[in-house]
C-alpha cells in the first residue's frame, strides 16, 4: 500500500515542509491555487503532518461522506489539552465520548427540536433591530450581541445583558485565548516538539505556559458557571426551555452523561456565536456594495409581508428572492472557509493515491463555493444564480458551508433559522448604503477581514437607516409587540 504515490502537491522543504508557502491570512486561496496546478486532490506537509486537501464537492462526498467510517477523526493537538480545551466536541477524537456529545446535540438541535427556538430567535433579532435603530454605527457589536444571546438562550436558557455580561465575558475570554493558542504556528510547533509542554513557565521562551495556566482557569469557569445557572433555575422552577434544562429534566442522567452535557453545551457558544455574527456582517458588506439587489429583496418583502408587520418564519416559502440572497451570502463568503480539519483513522487508497493514517484532511469549502463551473464569476454577488430557467429556486441550499459526513455541523438548523430571521428582518426595516463625506460624496470602502473562529469583514463606515420615513422607533416597537 505504501508503494502507491501520495496525491500530487508542492515540493516540501526539509523539516518545515510547505509551511511558508501557505498564505497565513487566506490559506483557502493558496489551496485553491494548488488545486489549479496539481488537481483537486492535493498533498502537502507542515512540519511532521501530512495534509490532504479536497478542492471539490465530488471529493468531499467520496471521502468524507461515502468513506466517513475512516475520515471522521480530528487531528489531536497538544495545545487543545494544554489550554484546557480537550473537552470540546469540535476537537474530540472519533470515539465514544464524541458519539455521546453528538447524541446530546441531536436531542437539542435536530430539525424538529430546533423549531422550538424560533420565537426566541425572532425576539433576539427584534432586539437587534431596536439596537440598530439607536446606534447603527455599532452594527458589528449589535450583531455579535444578537448571535450570543441566541446561543446562550438555546443552550442554557440564559438571557445575557447586552453589554459586559459576566458569563459572556468569561466565555469570550476563553474563546479569545484558545484562538490565539491554536494559531497554526503555535499548535504545529508544540505538536512537532512535544517536550516543550513540560517546560516550566519561567523558562525563557515558555511564556505560552503562563497563557495555558490562565486559559485552563478561565475555561473551567466557562464550563461550570453557565451550567450551574441552568441547574439552579431548574431547582427554582424558573428554567426557560434550552438544551441543558430539557435534557436534565427529561432524563435522569448519570454523572458521566452530566459531564458530557456540560462539555457539549460549553462547546456550543464557541461553535455558534462568531459564525452567525460573521454571516450577518458579510450580508452588510454585500448590501453595501449592491443596492439594486437590496431593493429587489425589499420589493419582494413589501409585496408579501407589507409594511404593517415584520416578517415571520411562515413567510419564508413566499420569499424566494430573499432565500436566494441568503444562500448567496453563505456562498460568496463562507465564514468557516476551510471547515474544521478531519483526520483519517487508517491509511487508505483513493483513485490510485496513498492517504496515510492520521493525515489531516481539509475540505476547502471556499474552493467549492467558488467553483467557476458551478458558479460562473464566483466573486460576483448574484442571488439570481440560485434560480432555474422556469423561475423556481434550485435545490442548492448551500449545505456545504456546514461541513460533511459524520462530523457535519450539529447546529445547522438553528444557524439557518437565525441567519434567515436576521437578514429578512434587517431588509424589512433598514436600508444599508454608503456613508457620505462632508462634501456629500460616497465614502468607498476596501474591505478588510479579521480572523478568529470564523472570518468576518472588519467593521467599516456605512449608513444603516430606516427604509421609509414613517418607520420611527415607536412604529418599530409597535410592530415588534404584535409578536409577543
Ligand atoms: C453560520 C453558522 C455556522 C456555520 C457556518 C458552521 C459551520 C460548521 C462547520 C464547517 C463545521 C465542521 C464540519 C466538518 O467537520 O465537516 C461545524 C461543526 C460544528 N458546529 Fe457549526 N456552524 C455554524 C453554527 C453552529 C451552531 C449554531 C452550533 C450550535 C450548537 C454549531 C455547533 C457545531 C458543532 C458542535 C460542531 C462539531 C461537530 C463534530 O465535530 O462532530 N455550529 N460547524
Amino acid at each position: 500500500m505504501a508503494k502507491m504515490p501520495m496525491p500530487p502537491g508542492p515540493r516540501p522543504w526539509p523539516i518545515v515542509g510547505n509551511m511558508f508557502s501557505i498564505s497565513p491570512n487566506e490559506p483557502w486561496v493558496t489551496y485553491m491555487q494548488w488545486g489549479k496546478i496539481y488537481g483537486d486532490l492535493v498533498h502537502c506537509r507542515v512540519l511532521t503532518r501530512d495534509i490532504i486537501i479536497l478542492n471539490s464537492e465530488r471529493l468531499t462526498k467520496a471521502l468524507l461522506e461515502r468513506r466517513s467510517y475512516n475520515y471522521s477523526d480530528r487531528p489531536q493537538h497538544i495545545s487543545n489539552h494544554l489550554f484546557g480545551w480537550g473537552f470540546n466536541s469540535l476537537f474530540l477524537a472519533y470515539g465514544d465520548e464524541w458519539r455521546l456529545h453528538r447524541r446530546l446535540f441531536h436531542q437539542a438541535f435536530r430539525a424538529e427540536a430546533s423549531l422550538t427556538y424560533r420565537p426566541m430567535q425572532l425576539s433576539k433579532v427584534h432586539q437587534m433591530l431596536l439596537n440598530l435603530f439607536e446606534t447603527p454605527e455599532d452594527y458589528s457589536e449589535h450583531m455579535q450581541t444578537c448571535s450570543t444571546a441566541i446561543i446562550m438562550a438555546a443552550t442554557y436558557g440564559y438571557d445575557p445583558s447586552p453589554r459586559h455580561d459576566p458569563l459572556v465575558t468569561i466565555v469570550e475570554r476563553s474563546v479569545d485565548m484558545i484562538v490565539k493558542a491554536l494559531r497554526p504556528e503555535v499548535a504545529s510547533i508544540l505538536d512537532a516538539l512535544p517536550f516543550l509542554r513540560h517546560l516550566p513557565s519561567w523558562f525563557p521562551g515558555a511564556g505560552f505556559q503562563r497563557d495555558a495556566i490562565e486559559c485552563r482557569k478561565v475555561t473551567a469557569e466557562m464550563v461550570e458557571l453557565p451550567f450551574k445557572y441552568t441547574k439552579s433555575s431548574l431547582t427554582a422552577g424558573t428554567a426557560a426551555p434550552s438544551m441543558v434544562s430539557d435534557i436534565l429534566s427529561r432524563e435522569k442522567e448519570d454523572d458521566s452523561h452530566e459531564l458530557a452535557l456540560k462539555h457539549a453545551s460549553a462547546t456550543a457558544y464557541g461553535a455558534a456565536s462568531e459564525s452567525s455574527a460573521s454571516t450577518f456582517q458579510v450580508f452588510v458588506l454585500a448590501m453595501f456594495e449592491h443596492p439594486e439587489i437590496q431593493r429587489k429583496a425589499q420589493e419582494e418583502i413589501d409585496l408579501v409581508v407589507g409594511r404593517d408587520r415584520l416578517p415571520d418564519f411562515s413567510d419564508r416559502p413566499s420569499l424566494p428572492y430573499v432565500e436566494a440572497l441568503v444562500r448567496e451570502t453563505l456562498r460568496w463568503f463562507p465564514v468557516v472557509p476551510l471547515g474544521l480539519p478531519h483526520a483519517t483513522t487508517e491509511s487508505d487508497i483513493f483513485e490510485g493515491y496513498y492517504i496515510p493514517k492520521g493525515a489531516l484532511v481539509i475540505a476547502n469549502i471556499w474552493a467549492i463555493t467558488h467553483n467557476e463551473d458551478k458558479y460562473p464569476n464566483p466573486s460576483e454577488f448574484r442571488p439570481e444564480r440560485f434560480f432555474l430557467p422556469d423561475g423556481k429556486l434550485n435545490d442548492d441550499t448551500m449545505g456545504v458551508i456546514f461541513g460533511f459526513g459524520r462530523r457535519n455541523c450539529v447546529g445547522r438548523y438553528v444557524a439557518d433559522a437565525s441567519i434567515w430571521a436576521g437578514i429578512v428582518s434587517m431588509l424589512a426595516v433598514f436600508s444599508i448604503r454608503k456613508a457620505k463625506d462632508e462634501l456629500g460624496r460616497d465614502i468607498e470602502v476596501e474591505p478588510e477581514w479579521s480572523t478568529g473562529l470564523a472570518i468576518r469583514p472588519r467593521p467599516f463606515k456605512c449608513c444603516i437607516e430606516p427604509r421609509y420615513p414613517e418607520l420611527d422607533s415607536e412604529r418599530l416597537t409597535q410592530m415588534i409587540q404584535t409578536f409577543c
